[in-house]
């Protein structure tokens, strides 16, 4: 069996919402100060929904498979099923990672919640 499933190696050969959205409504970054690898999500919510995500990561492969995957299981969701996602859904989505690339999924969770609790802050400052 290859050590990565196919849609690990889609969605880390054409990863999907690479960028920046400069206007974000919450941006949240991670790093894993093992591998060094760093993660960055950017949100624009509309009415409670993530209405676009983009990413950009400095990492691994499965690092970029799952912050490509990540984006794709958020995006036109609402915040509430966005703050649940978790590192097992990503690697599910992904048929699986090798277990020592989870944590790689986990940076993935870890930069979604990241940037829905800028997000939150940002409206509670907005309205105190
Ligand atoms: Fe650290 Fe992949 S090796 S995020």
């Amino acid at each position: 069996m290859a050590l990565y499933s196919e849609k690990v190696m889609d969605h880390f050969r054409n990863p999907r919402n690479v960028g920046v959205i400069p206007d974000a409504d919450g941006v949240g970054q991670v790093g894993n100060a093992k591998c060094g690898d760093i993660m960055k999500m950017y949100l624009k919510i509309t009415d409670g929904v993530i209405a676009d995500v983009k990413f950009e990561t400095f990492g691994c492969g499965s690092a970029i498979a799952s912050s490509s995957m990540a984006t794709e299981l958020i995006k036109g969701k609402p915040v509430s099923e966005a703050l649940a996602l978790t590192n097992k859904a990503v690697a599910e989505a992904l048929d699986g990672l090798p277990d020592y690339k989870l944590h790689c999924s986990v940076l993935a969770e870890q930069a979604v919640r990241a940037a829905l609790e800028d997000y939150e802050t940002r409206v509670r400052e907005k309205t105190q």
